[in-house]
């Protein structure tokens, strides 16, 4: 067993966390506050592989591992959750899905440029009626003469009216279940299609979250993902690949947060002393740091499931549910730590609190997640 980081990986995160501090971390409070989608930071992650890190470089991306990629994603939570599940989404929920279940055309055509950050990607499977019960979707797909017609609404999309490509879940057989499931590929031109307003979230403000309407909505028959009903495990095993990203999102939040508290509690006095000397403080960032660190554990634990071929799906959950409740409790202790400054938009930690919560939603809850857990264990 080996818990060094490889020289590609230290590489990696080198680079981003530069990019984070230098571009990133200057706007992150001003997009926050703005909802401000930071479009100009797009083409800056393009140029530096960071929408495509974990693809293959044949296909215009880094080449590099999903431990790299789980470290880029955690040092751009660090100082802003919102980038970091604009690339999240785009990598794990559209990108891997095109090069994993994707006909060679639709490699071509589309895995390259999403790989290379020339269009970013959304994967839209939630509804309105359709939540954790992801089955449960009334979207329908017909096939008439060389095309499918979409008809129905998906909500909470990331990266929403930003998309290049959507992967699309809809019922082709309304009665066969979870099997009747499939999965098409959208692109924002297609007659029938648009997008709603933008959600005003409680956290992750400046990544855009949306509703996506189809009527009549008309894709080409080539459009399909994979097989007609394969589009529920298409999904499901996408997710399972994108609980690891928001795992290492909310590693990142928990860690900007602890990074945060120590600062303050060196130079802020209270009783003629630093808060650090106190062991109150002390305490707190003790437990903190050895949560941040079992969390990263199992972070990178189930990426490098993937990289070496393993199962990852229970591996993920496991990772995504306690990074993410580690993430809202380490939050939690941070503004407990700046006392009333911590409650104000002066200080990072406010931020890292609301951000933090979601992770424990999307990408299914935290009872999802158990219940994965437990399927695993129990069947
Ligand atoms: N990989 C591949 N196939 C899988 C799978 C996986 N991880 N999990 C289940 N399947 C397959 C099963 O094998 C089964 O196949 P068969 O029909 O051949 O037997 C089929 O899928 C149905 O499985 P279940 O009966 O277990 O499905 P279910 O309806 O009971 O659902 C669930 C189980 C775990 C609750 C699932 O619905 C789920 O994960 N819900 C949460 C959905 C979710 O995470 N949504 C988030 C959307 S994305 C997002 O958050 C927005 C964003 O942009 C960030």
């Amino acid at each position: 067993m080996n818990f060094e980081l490889t020289e590609d990986q230290l590489l990696i995160r080198e680079m981003v966390r530069e990019f984070a501090q230098t571009e990133v971390a200057p706007i992150a409070a001003e997009i926050d506050r703005d909802h401000r989608f930071p479009e100009e930071l797009i083409p800056q992650m393009a140029k530096l592989n960071i929408l495509g890190v974990p693809i293959p470089e044949e296909f215009g991306g880094a080449g590099a591992d999903n431990v790299s990629y789980v470290i880029a994603l955690e040092e751009l939570a660090r100082v802003c959750a919102s980038t970091s599940i604009i690339v999240s989404g785009h990598t794990s929920l559209a990108t891997w899905p095109i090069f994993e279940f994707g006909s060679t055309a639709q490699k071509e055509k589309y895995g390259t440029k999403l790989a290379a950050g020339e269009i970013l990607g959304a994967f839209a499977l939630t509804e309105p009626g359709a939540g954790t019960d992801a089955a449960a979707g009334k979207t329908t797909a017909v096939l008439k003469g060389d095309e499918y017609v979409l008809n129905g609404s998906k909500i909470f999309i990331t990266n929403g009216g930003y998309a290049g490509l959507y992967i699309v879940t809809a019922m082709t057989d309304p009665a066969a279940g979870t099997r009747g499931i499939s999965a098409f590929l959208v692109e924002p031109d297609a007659p029938g299609f648009s997008v709603g307003e933008k959600e005003h979230k409680m956290g992750i403000k400046a990544s855009s979250t949306t509703p996506l309407y189809f009527s009549d909505c008309r894709i080409p028959k080539d459009a399909l993902l994979g097989a007609e009903g394969k589009g529920f495990k298409i999904a499901m095993a996408t997710l399972d690949g994108g609980r690891i990203g928001v795992a290492a999102q909310a590693l990142g939040i928990a860690q900007g947060a602890l990074d945060a508290s120590i600062a303050y509690a060196k130079e802020r006095v209270q009783f003629g002393k630093p808060l650090s000397a106190l062991q109150a403080i002390q305490w707190m960032i003790a437990d903190m740091a050895t949560q941040i660190d079992a969390a990263r554990l199992l972070v990178y634990r189930a990426a490098w499931n993937k990289d070496n071929g393993l199962p990852y799906g229970t591996a993920a959950a496991m990772a995504k549910l306690f990074a993410s409740e580690t993430a809202t409790h380490v939050a939690d202790r941070a503004i407990q730590i700046h006392g009333g400054y911590g409650y104000t938009e002066s200080y990072p930690v406010e931020r890292a609190y609301r951000d933090a919560k979601v992770t424990e939603l999307y990408e299914g809850t935290s009872e999802v997640q158990r219940m994965v857990i437990a399927g695993s264990l129990l069947r």
